[in-house]
């Protein structure tokens, strides 16, 4: 018996779990395996990449709410039916909105004030009722089984509500508490009250959430924490669709997040800066190549506060895309020396407050889709009677001229808070096609951080020809032009590089992580997709 345990032990694989994980059919690469879970689950019932997005979203709405809540927005760029589209679901400013709130700093962070117009449950309806192939009522299924029967919290659940536990609102800590003792990773929760308010979403749809009981407590819940959000604003809510900027990249045609988001417009700034410099001729990773990084990210960040939502006001487009433009920007850089574009002792830390879902199928069907609530658990505010957590997007707006978010962003003019316009962001989701087919969904959340770790991890895919794990682990570096600082991985570069970079002239900080990557990949010399996540923080990977 012993001789046969021997000789089977022997043939086990002395692998592990292979990272990235591989499939055939459909991969995704999420934060959390519940969300996982539901895709294949999906996936099995013959749901399409928009069914498994939506589902997933739902289940993070139970599972994650700190950043994936339904009182949150997001922005989806979709590959289906052979075309790709950008579908904004950004949170807008109430039409109570304005300057005047905000003459604390503090208001645009924590409490009601803070809150902007969902716009996630409207996102999640539209994509489905546009695109989507399963019923409605089958994407809810898991979320509510989850929300009545329980899940198990994970260190980072426990982690995001110590974070946010001093802005927490008195219905957060009931909904969020084993009465009055704190949860500890492994322990489970049940939240009943959410589980209505999805029955009442999976009824009637979109108006569950924006009419009736749902949104009667979300507006009353805003109210009474000093905040301007009214049913009409919650009624009057709309999804946009919007042509995705492209870029042209060494054989590749990326899709890009276009206004409200700057995402799409830095990253293309950058990779047209990095063809410019031919930065693929320095060798990855050394002090000349994160050299040059640094410079670029600072320069394509230089144009972020020129923009806003593009339903309010032109952005300056073909100007930051002229070649002229482009000139400029790339003679001001220097090998050998860092240049100060606009320094300013603002200090920028990371948030760890929103997500990303990325999902690539065989036939190049895909989503890379953002959701977010901006700060951890957003506002602090939930409402009273469904226990939805609500956002503080109106930070991403500029709320006074000259004063720094909690991103430590400056923002411009065409940032300004008007009535139901939507907040600048930085999310990028992104698709990259070759020959016709898109074979990339890559995505992250991070804030500004989001911009420089998938300009760098993507292009570590594609110019460096690494595999997307190794694409999304290894060091990267962030820029956002003010403050002027180059922020590092902590603890993923040796002394010399640092060293080297201070060298430069940079000024250099390694204290906070750089975002979060999550991707799916097809690999067309092994003929397989590849999914994998972001060892900065949780994550999982699967499908078939
Ligand atoms: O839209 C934006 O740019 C921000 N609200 C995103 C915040 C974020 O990524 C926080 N998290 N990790």
């Amino acid at each position: 018996m012993r001789r046969l345990l021997l000789v089977v032990v022997a043939f086990l694989p002395t692998w592990t779990s292979a990272i990235p994980v591989s499939g055939s059919q459909m991969m995704v690469a999420v934060p959390s395996r519940y969300a996982v879970d539901t895709a294949e689950a999906i996936i099995k019932k013959g749901g399409n990449v928009v069914d498994v997005a939506v589902a997933m979203g739902f289940t993070l709405a139970v599972t994650s709410p700190y950043f994936a809540s339904l009182g949150g927005g997001g922005f989806a760029v979709v590959h289906h039916n052979n075309k790709t589209q950008a579908i904004d679901f950004r949170e807008t400013a109430p039409s109570k909105a304005s300057s005047n709130l905000f003459a604390n700093s503090k208001d645009s962070e924590i409490g009601g004030k803070a809150v902007a117009t969902p716009g996630i449950v409207a996102g999640y309806y539209e994509m489905h009722r546009l695109l989507g192939k399963l019923p409605w009522k089958v994407l809810l299924e898991d979320s509510i089984r989850l929300a009545e029967k329980g899940f198990k919290v994970s260190g980072e659940w426990v982690d995001f509500y110590d974070i946010a536990d001093a802005k927490l609102d008195a219905s957060a800590r009931k909904y969020l508490n084993a009465g009055d003792r704190k949860l500890k990773p492994g322990d489970y929760l049940k939240q009943p009250q959410l589980a209505r308010a999805l029955r009442q979403i999976q009824k009637d749809k979109a108006r569950g959430f924006y009419h009736g009981p749902v949104a009667e407590d979300l507006v009353s819940s805003v109210a009474s924490s000093g905040g301007v959000l009214s049913l009409e604003d919650l009624k009057s809510y709309q999804v946009r669709f919007r042509d995705p900027l492209v870029q042209d990249f060494l054989g590749y045609k990326l899709y890009l997040m276009p206004p409200p988001s700057s995402g799409g417009v830095l990253v293309k700034t950058a990779l047209s800066l990095a063809e410019e410099l031919n930065l693929k001729d320095l060798k990855p990773l050394s002090v000349d190549e994160l050299h040059l990084w640094g410079e670029i990210l600072s320069r394509a960040f230089s144009d972020r506060n020129r923009l806003g939502d593009p339903d309010f006001g032109k952005n300056p487009l073909d100007e930051i895309f002229s070649k002229d433009h482009l000139k400029t920007l790339a003679a001001s850089i220097d090998l050998r020396k860092a240049k100060t574009f606009k320094p300013a002792p603002i200090s920028s830390k990371e948030s760890l407050e929103t997500t990303h879902l990325s999902i690539l199928d065989k036939n190049g069907n895909a989503v890379s889709m953002t959701i977010t609530l901006n700060g951890v658990h957003g506002s602090g505010v939930f409402s009273r009677k469904f226990g939805i957590a609500l956002n503080n997007e109106m930070d991403d707006f500029m709320t006074a001229a000259g004063r720094a978010n909690q991103f430590g962003l400056v923002q411009g003019d065409a940032n300004k808070i008007e009535p139901n316009k939507r907040p600048l962001s930085s999310m990028t989701p992104t698709l990259v096609e070759k020959d016709g087919k898109i074979v990339l969904a890559i995505g992250a959340p991070g804030g500004p951080r989001i911009i420089s770790a998938v300009i760098q991890a993507m292009y570590r895919i594609l110019a460096n020809g690494y595999d997307v794990d190794l694409a999304i682990q290894i060091p990267r570096v962030h820029h956002q032009n003010v403050p002027n600082t180059l922020y590092l991985d902590p603890k993923r570069f040796s002394p010399e590089i640092v060293e080297g970079l201070k060298a430069r002239g940079h000024v250099v900080e390694d204290k906070s992580t750089l975002a979060r990557v999550y991707a799916v990949h097809w690999n067309d010399h092994k003929k397989v997709l590849e999914a994998a996540f972001d060892s900065r923080g949780e994550g999982a990977a699967g499908g078939f």
